[in-house]
């Protein structure tokens, strides 16, 4: 299994452009399945997640061709509309082929997710949105069954905030017959790239980015060229891994707009972050002081702070000065990191949902164990303070979500290698 070396000591100083979203690319690319004419996406990121979704994809009859970052879709003839558990679950996002195939074909067998390390994730709200649209659900062997000859538009309100569920939901109601509107939608920047591709296929959205989205059905879409926006996700890992390192950092291809509460707790933390804008070009330039200072989080929907930023900014905080308290409220066991931050030295004691952070001078190197992808981005953080090396077991999940990561690191002049 993979692992990544990465010597710590070395401040981080240089420019890496950011790719495009993961968690924006999965959903449109499920769009696809809402038409028979060709889907073109650009700044698709090559990642493991991307490439499952494609295989699920192809296997329903998609044809799919991939040149550098731009991917083809073509779904004009769909062969059974089933997501196998082989692929659902190592990846609980292919629950998003869900909406778009009950839409256009009329059914769909969907395998259950299943549990996965930072919590539960049931789908009750993707289901309960979908019956509410007169469709016949049934769990059945661990596979959701759905049917509904055409699908009708509906007032669906979800229990909680729920980002694949308003995905897969809106997806749903673009061939509904009549208006569907989704309230306590999540206003995520994914959301609403989702909905400009589907607007773009000819879908009929208002309200994308804002808590109630209304969709009014068309009869069918059509083929479009969509650009993914960049990984907020992935910008503000690196972010965090400049400003730890006391670094001087440019990132390209990405935006300040998407993550305000990052950067605001960045600033907070003492760096200095500045948004470069032209009609053609944005980066992000970040200069962060020799010690940060510790800044308290709480995660919750957007456009508050980001559940998927959490673990890198316990990494952050372990070394700040000061003490930090780090609230989870979106996942009920997202702090696995903590263990393995604090064999390296971290000093961290967690209480439910909240971890208290007191800043040490330093950490030491250590093996450590990679639990998710969050997780796995704030050992790497870790890492590049901490004296000597540290090596990061699992990195499979790395690969997941992030792209050419290595490659990154040491464009950016931190000793991170890769090794069997
Ligand atoms: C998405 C992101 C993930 C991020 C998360 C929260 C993608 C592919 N993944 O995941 O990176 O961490 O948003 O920002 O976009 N819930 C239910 N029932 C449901 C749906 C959700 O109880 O039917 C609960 C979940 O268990 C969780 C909360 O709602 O506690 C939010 O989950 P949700 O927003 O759905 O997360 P994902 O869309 O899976």
């Amino acid at each position: 299994m993979d692992k990544l070396l990465i010597e710590g000591g070395r401040r981080l100083a240089g420019e890496i452009a950011i790719s495009g979203a993961k968690n924006a690319a999965l959903p449109i690319l499920c769009a696809c399945l809402l038409t028979r004419e060709p889907l073109v996406l650009d700044n698709v990121p090559a990642l493991h997640d991307i490439g499952t979704m494609l295989k699920l994809l192809a296997q329903m009859g998609v044809k799919v061709e991939r040149e550098g970052e731009r991917v083809t879709l073509c779904a004009a003839d769909l062969g059974e509309p089933v997501a196998p558990y082989e692929l659902v679950k190592t990846m609980r996002a292919s629950v998003l082929v869900l909406g778009p195939l009950v839409a256009r074909c009329g059914e769909a067998k969907v395998s259950l997710p299943g549990g996965c390390a930072i919590g539960a994730r049931p789908v009750d709200q993707h289901i309960k949105g979908l019956q509410a649209m007169g469709a016949e659900v049934n769990v059945d062997h661990g596979y959701v069954l759905a049917k509904s000859p055409r699908l009708k538009g509906a007032r669906l309100f979800t229990d909680m905030v729920t980002v694949t569920g308003t995905e897969n939901l809106m997806m749903a109601a673009c061939l509904a017959d009549g208006e569907t509107v989704i309230e306590n939608a999540a206003r995520e920047p994914e959301v609403v790239d989702l909905a400009q591709c589907l607007i773009s296929m000819g879908a009929q959205i208002s309200g994308a980015g804002t808590d109630v989205i209304r969709i009014r059905g068309v009869a069918s879409l059509h083929g479009a060229q969509h650009r993914i926006m960049p990984d907020r996700i992935e910008t503000g890992t690196y972010l965090c891994a400049a400003a730890v390192t006391g670094g001087d950092v440019r990132l390209t291809g990405t935006s300040a707009g998407y993550l305000d509460s990052v950067v605001d707790k960045l600033m907070d933390a003492g760096c200095d972050i500045t948004s470069e804008k032209s009609p053609s070009f944005e980066a992000i330039h970040i200069k962060a002081p020799s010690r940060l200072k510790a800044v308290s989080i709480r995660t919750a929907p957007y456009p508050a702070f980001p559940t998927d930023m959490q673990a890198q900014f316990m990494a952050i905080n372990a070394v700040a000065e000061g003490t930090a308290i780090i609230r989870e409220t979106i996942f009920e066991n997202r702090f696995m990191h903590a263990v393995e931050l604090q064999r390296l030295g971290a000093d961290i004691r967690i209480d439910g949902n909240t971890a208290v952070v007191q800043g040490v001078a330093r950490l030491q190197g250590a093996t450590v164990m990679a639990t998710d992808l969050r997780a796995s981005a704030s050992l790497i953080i870790a890492g590049l303070v901490a004296e000597g090396e540290t090596i990061v077991d699992r990195i499979y999940h790395l690969d997941r979500g992030y792209e050419k990561i290595e490659q990154k690191f040491a464009a950016l002049g931190a000793n991170v290698r890769r090794a069997k």
